[in-house]
């Protein structure tokens, strides 16, 4: 006789998000045993008789993947609303930046938190994002840029993924911004990145992946491709801020790469798109930075898909140019601004995200074996997620099977 089911979730309406229309399943069951999903189908091939330990009636309910956020920044100390201020009248991001602000500024803030005010900061913005149907998130370092510092706040995040019913992957973002003490000395913070910072948080298992900021406000191609050299050397793949606010060409450095993704990608061009999709490099949407920056150049959607390159859709979380833990109003934000269809953002939240994370083998769909990590949403049709501006009809959040309840 078969194991008893830990859990069966009965009379759902399945987006498996396997195939790219987002198609709805007619009323199906999801059985879910040991975290994984044991089995699946419509609800007229459920055996009446099978051992069950728990279940729960979905009453019609859309069951989507557990969504994933695969760029956030959001292990960081305080906010930068003056800057905010500032910027409505008149200065630019980069401006600000050049002025010794930006993301120095929350640097400072971060350096002087102790771990246990950074977790417990942090540990709020993850708990809203968990809200709104996250069940797996990407938390990158990058406001520490010391050796000391950008470990502390990769040892943060692993943490958070201890304490809180989410997955996380962590990566290090050390070449984000050059720190005051290197500055106008980037090649030597770089050579400190990847004799010490790499190394480092590679031994200790703290880093998923390695990013870099690839813009003239940060570091240049070359000053890139030593931290992705570094990262090649100590085993791990890589993403990079490309493109953002010029065309540097980064995206095609990261595709030479082999890079998860390329984010941001406002001005890549076709060179670009191309290298990426030989390299089979996720394109990551971060349209909450583009809207808050009120950034008018639109990443170049139609060339993505015209060139097979999957798009992803994050939050971008971080102080500066994205304070937002929404990401259900990214997918909307993604539509509108960027006009991608409902269904692309839907994918751009489940598989492709995982594909940003190199997690698609266990995660991004619903499929026999993969982690049971599953939202279940108040919701008729797919697009519904993507078309209200801010709600969140979320139902019931499972993290490897387990239900937990919304915050
Ligand atoms: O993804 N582009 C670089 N990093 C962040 C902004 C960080 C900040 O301003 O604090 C981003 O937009
Ligand atoms: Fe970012």
């Amino acid at each position: 006789m078969n194991p008893p089911i830990d859990l069966l979730l009965r009379n759902v309406r399945i987006v498996t998000c396997t195939d790219d229309v987002c198609a709805i399943t007619p009323p199906a069951f999801v059985a879910i045993f040991g975290g994984l999903i044991a089995g699946l189908g419509p609800m007229t091939q459920l055996d009446p008789d099978a051992a069950v330990v728990k279940e729960l009636d979905g009453e019609g309910a859309l069951l989507t993947p557990g969504f994933i956020d695969c760029h956030t920044h959001l292990v960081h100390a305080g906010h930068r609303a003056r800057e905010f201020e500032m910027r409505l009248h008149g200065a630019s991001y980069e401006e600000i930046a050049r002025a010794g602000g930006g993301i120095v500024s929350t640097v400072r803030q971060t350096r002087e938190a102790v771990p246990s005010d950074l977790m417990a900061q942090s540990a709020r913005r993850l708990a809203e994002l968990m809200a709104h149907g996250v069940t797996t998130v990407e938390i990158k370092s990058g406001y520490g840029l010391s050796l000391k510092d950008e470990l502390k706040c990769l040892k943060v995040a692993r943490d958070l993924g201890q304490r809180l019913p989410v997955n996380v992957r962590t990566t290090l973002l050390a070449a984000h911004a050059v720190p005051p003490e290197f500055a106008g000395r980037a090649d030597e913070y770089i050579s400190h990145v990847t004799q010490h910072i790499v190394p480092e948080a590679a031994r200790l298992h703290l880093a998923d992946a390695v990013d870099a900021f690839c813009e003239t406000i940060a570091f240049d191609l070359l000053q890139t491709r030593r931290v992705f050299q570094a990262a090649r050397q100590h085993g791990l793949p890589v993403k990079l801020h490309a493109d953002q606010l010029s065309n540097m060409g980064g995206a095609a450095l990261a595709a030479e790469f082999g890079a998860l993704s390329a984010d941001h990608l406002e001005h890549v061009d076709e060179a670009g798109v191309m290298a990426m999709a030989n390299a089979g490099t996720v394109a990551v949407m971060l349209p909450g930075a583009y809207y808050f920056l009120r950034d008018t150049h639109v990443p170049p959607i139609e060339l993505f898909r015209r060139h097979g390159v999957p798009m992803a859709v994050a939050t971008d979380c971080n102080p500066g140019s994205s304070p937002t833990t929404h990401l259900p109003l990214m997918m909307n934000m993604a539509c509108t601004l960027f006009r991608m269809t409902p269904a692309e953002a839907l994918l751009g939240v489940t598989r492709h995200a995982a594909s940003a994370l190199g997690v698609l083998d266990s995660h991004g769909t619903i499929e026999l074996a993969k982690a049971a990590d599953l939202c279940l949403w108040d919701v008729d049709h797919p697009a519904e997620l993507a078309y209200a501006i801010g709600a969140s009809p979320l139902r019931a959040r499972f993290h490897n099977g387990r239900q937990h309840p919304l915050q």
